[in-house]
């Protein structure tokens, strides 16, 4: 028998185990203004970290996603701005994807709502419902805008929770209570638009028959394991109060409802969640057909081979965990009918849910410029500087707070003189004694402990990751820069200029702790990671980086902006020893310090007036 069973058991189980398909389905930002790092926090850094992890490990990742372009929001900002909705989409698609480009979120395929594509597979969709008796066509009162006479969709309606008397209820849902409302029922309603009251008006429309989904929704969800709680319990209470919901809207822009007399009505659209949902399916077909397998979608939707991550702030959770499943449910003929041209599609692994992220103590709005722009963010202070603090600081599990002070400090105590100072002195004294990374001599105890350790780190690290608990990942990650820091201080290489020998030891051993160190980081920090890798002699890509990318309308329609890329690099979740006698040239900076005058600075950009 061998001594050790279970090393050796362990090694065969990992290679022997299928790469497994794993869907990343990131929230569709609103093509209405550039991102914000509240909006980045919810769904964007988060979704990248776990993408990045899931490739280095192994799966087969599809990340997905796009600009949300129907609807009210899209409509009201084209208003303000005094443009087409079609312009404003196009305007802010081509914006959004520069800033999540620039914060390097590697979507396989970054598309967008207006696509011909997507019209089509929302269509199907619908016509499945429909077919299988899930959408139905009932009239309702609606509110309207009094003076425009413009549909006001529900989130454009204000006032006061029926159930809990909260004041600033919207019309699809309260806030302060969880539950989903109707702008009917609100008191004193009020449109967001001009603050008057919309007039109600009698008008045909589709629902969508929630209720008859109950019974699958709660077998579904009493299944759900490793969900943050707070959001299974929020799902799980909005089962008791499931109503049929509307999915259309006296509304000129959007996705025309697929049915004769109601396709070429130009007042009449799909609800703007309705198709919006559905994008994480037409990207995912729009992303097989771009890569000439027209079929390797099916992978991430059908049958079970493959898990779904949904990642998003906590005001889409209803969208993702009812509605979403629901359609998905009724599309497939279940739980009765038949499945429609997409067959049976799975439903989500987990919601993801991110909870809200303030800005110095206040709501994040950019009409009252409490807003921090990411292209500005990145502009001064880099991707990674601001990845690592939303991983670090970010609205994980409870609301926080972003304040500059923090995020001066976190930079300079943790990135410049943890991380990017080990690098540092590391690699200058290896430049400067040896030229290359240097063999190892025999090793002592505290070099056996300390590549041990580090080794050992990447098991749990990936546990945390694999579960979205990136705050405690990262934690555990910048342990092992503390540790790495630690053993070069108590070495003091610098101080064996009388033992060349054990010198050389000790900063390999030094650089091997390093090495493990930035594959730890690289789904946090990949733009620095790319260059420690560099730096110590790696070739090519290590981490790969989206490309803008201009691509033609896939059935005729005009062409648009995508962000895809190549993310099979070298990266891989795991320890890999360092060759000796790889040249090694005096290091760059990875971050730089920031002076203390940016808070104030910044914080005199944010409010002008105060
Ligand atoms: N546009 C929505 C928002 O910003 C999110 C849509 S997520 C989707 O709140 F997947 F449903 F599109
Ligand atoms: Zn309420």
């Amino acid at each position: 028998m061998p001594s050790s069973p279970p090393k050796f058991l362990a090694r065969l189980t990992r290679l022997s185990v299928m790469p497994r398909n794993i869907l990343t389905a990131v929230a569709w930002p609103y093509a209405n203004g550039p991102r914000h790092i509240g909006h980045v926090a919810g769904f964007g850094v988060p979704s990248d970290i776990f993408s990045r992890y899931q490739r280095m490990a192994g799966s087969n990742v599809l990340m997905v996603s796009g600009t949300d372009e129907h609807g009210t929001p899209i409509q009201v900002q084209a208003d303000r701005e005094g443009v087409s909705a079609r312009e404003l989409a196009d305007r802010y698609n081509r914006v959004i994807a520069e800033d999540l480009q620039g914060l390097g979120l590697t979507y396989d395929l970054f598309t967008r709502t207006t696509t011909r594509n997507h019209y089509a597979v929302v269509q199907e969709l619908f016509r499945a419902l429909h077919q299988n008796g899930y959408v139905t066509e009932r009239s309702q009162l609606s509110a309207i805008d009094a003076a425009t006479g413009r549909g006001l969709p529900d989130r454009y309606v204000e006032g006061t929770c029926p159930i809990c008397g909260y004041d600033g209820a919207r019309g699809d849902q309260c806030d302060n209570c969880g539950n989903q409302l109707d702008p009917k029922d609100l008191i004193n309603p009020r449109s967001k638009i001009d603050g008057k009251p919309p007039k109600f008006v009698e008008s045909a429309q589709f629902f969508l028959e929630l209720p008859a989904f109950a019974e699958a929704l709660g077998s579904w969800l009493q299944t759900r394991e490793g969900w943050r709680p707070n959001v299974l319990k929020f799902s799980t209470n909005l089962l008791d109060d499931l109503r049929p919901r509307a999915i259309s809207r006296d509304l000129d822009w959007g996705v025309p409802i697929p049915l004769p007399g109601w396709s070429d009505r130009e007042d009449k659209r799909l609800y703007v969640w309705f198709d919006a949902v559905i994008g994480y399916l037409s990207a995912s077909v729009e992303w097989a057909r771009r890569t000439g397998n027209p079929d390797a979608w099916r992978g991430f939707w059908q049958g079970g081979e493959g898990d779904s991550y949904y990642f998003m702030g906590k005001d889409n959770v209803v969208f993702h965990s009812v509605i979403w499943p629901a359609i998905l449910l009724g599309a497939s003929g279940q739980p009765a009918g038949s499945p429609g041209a997409y067959g049976v599609l799975d439903l989500p692994s987990e919601v993801v849910s991110s909870e809200y992220l303030t800005m110095e103590g206040k709501k994040f709005s950019s009409s009252r410029s409490v807003v921090i722009y990411v292209r500005d963010v990145l502009e001064r202070y880099g991707a990674d500087a601001l990845r690592y603090y939303l991983a670090a600081a970010g609205p994980e599990s409870s609301d926080t707070d972003f304040t500059w002070e923090q995020f001066v400090t976190r930079n300079n105590t943790e990135l410049v003189a943890g991380w990017g100072n080990l690098v540092n002195r590391t690699l200058s004294l290896v430049a400067k004694n040896v030229g290359s990374i240097p063999a190892a001599g025999e090793l002592t105890g505290a070099d056996v402990a300390a590549l041990q350790a580090s080794r050992a780190a990447f098991a749990p690290i990936g546990d945390l990751l694999g579960r979205n608990s990136q705050k405690a990942a990262l934690h555990e990650a910048m342990k092992v820069v503390s540790e790495a820091n630690k053993y070069l201080s108590d070495q003091a290489p610098w101080k064996l200029k009388d033992d060349p020998a054990r010198r050389e030891s000790v900063l390999h051993v030094a650089l091997q702790l390093i090495d493990d160190a930035k594959t730890l980081l690289t789904p946090f920090l990949p733009a620095s990671s790319q260059a420690v890798y560099a730096m110590l002699g790696g070739q090519g890509e290590w981490s790969g980086q989206p490309e803008l990318r201009e691509v033609e309308d896939l059935d005729g329609g005009p062409s648009y902006p995508v962000l895809m890329g190549d993310y099979k690099t070298a990266a891989v979740w795991d320890s890999r020893p360092i060759t000796a006698g790889i040249e090694i040239a005096p290091p760059t900076p990875l971050f730089a310090k920031l002076d203390p005058s940016v808070v104030d600075e910044e914080l005199a950009r944010l409010d002008p007036g105060e």
